[in-house]
């Protein structure tokens, strides 16, 4: 939307304050495309949208404006990052959980708007990945706060944060994973999916079934995933496994290399199935979310796609949150 604002005077802000922020704002931000046109792009109505913004840094801006008059607002702003309110001892477990998850947003607006992988964003996504492993081991309570916070947004982002979150519960059920383990699992969740970014929309939120060669596009994401963070050296080969095996199956049905069960790296066996899980009980363009009870019984009966010892792992993980809503 372009302004009415000119009238009033407007003042540069660096665009990396707005970095490392909680959505709301308490003021109005605008863009200038030229010399004399502003674009007014956040509301205190609806505040920050992580992918544009991430959109506008990606594209080389440099500064954004606010009004004068709402300097005061934009200081208020700048002195409360997200992690500090993270960090805050007085802050609640809930509001703790959507401060992080708000982090993480903006985490993944980032990563997916990036054609490579930097090192400087995937190790913000490693700090975060620790903070939710810090909340699993303080709070029993936060996988029931994070499946009700996580289960509406941009499906992709949702997704890979739920993957990654989910990865990191089945992985500590398991009782096989060290701290830094459950971080490199919680990190491969986070991007399994990152070559989606390179496969078109239409095809992604296809409504109706796929043809062959869509889905010869749709399994080239795994690939297309390593080769994005394939120069980021701070990114571990046990994470680049994760990505490039997501989607192999032990009975050996899967891509991109039709492995067989053995052989599949088993963190990537883990995200698999915390994947399958996740798209079971999202809300999709060509059906509706299923309820968590389904969604196990639907991993259950595709037997041969996921790791026996696991699924029943899964399974306990989540039906203990099932009996905890029901009491
Ligand atoms: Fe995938």
């Amino acid at each position: 939307m372009t302004d009415n604002f000119t009238q009033e005077e407007l003042i540069p802000v660096d665009i990396e304050t707005f970095r490392n922020a909680t959505r709301d704002i308490d003021f109005d931000v605008f863009l200038k495309l030229s010399e004399d046109n502003v674009a007014h792009v956040f509301s205190r109505a609806t505040g920050l949208d992580y992918k544009r913004l991430a959109h506008y840094i990606q594209k080389g801006v440099r500064e954004l404006l606010i009004k004068a008059s709402d300097r005061k607002a934009y200081q208020a702003f700048v002195a409360r990052p997200a992690h500090l309110v993270f960090n805050d001892p007085n802050t609640s477990q809930e509001k703790k959980i959507a401060t992080l998850l708000n982090m993480t947003e903006q985490n993944m607006a980032e990563l997916f708007t990036q054609f490579n992988v930097t090192d400087g964003t995937a190790n913000y996504s490693q700090r975060l990945i620790r903070n939710y492993v810090d909340l699993m081991t303080q709070s029993p309570n936060t996988l029931a706060i994070i499946l009700k916070l996580v289960s509406h947004g941009e499906y992709l982002y949702y997704h890979s944060i739920a993957v990654s979150i989910f990865s990191m519960f089945i992985a500590k059920a398991s009782g096989q994973f060290n701290q830094r383990m459950l971080e490199l699992v919680g990190m491969g969740g986070f991007l399994h999916d990152i070559g989606c970014t390179q496969i078109s929309k239409e095809i992604l939120q296809s409504p109706t079934d796929l043809t062959k060669e869509q889905w010869a596009e749709i399994k080239q994401h795994p690939k297309l995933g390593l080769n994005m963070i394939a120069e980021t050296a701070s990114i571990p080969d046990e994470v680049r496994y994760i990505v490039y095996q997501h989607h192999e199956e032990p009975s050996g049905q899967g891509y991109p290399n039709a492995l067989h069960g053995p052989v599949i790296y088993y963190p990537a066996k883990i995200v698999s199935l915390a994947d399958a899980f996740s798209a079971l009980i999202s809300k999709r363009p060509f059906r509706p979310a299923f309820t968590v009870e389904r969604a196990l019984e639907i991993l259950q009966e595709g037997s041969g796609r996921h790791d026996r010892e696991l699924l029943k792992i899964t399974a306990a993980v989540f039906s203990r949150q099932v009996e905890k809503k029901a009491a």
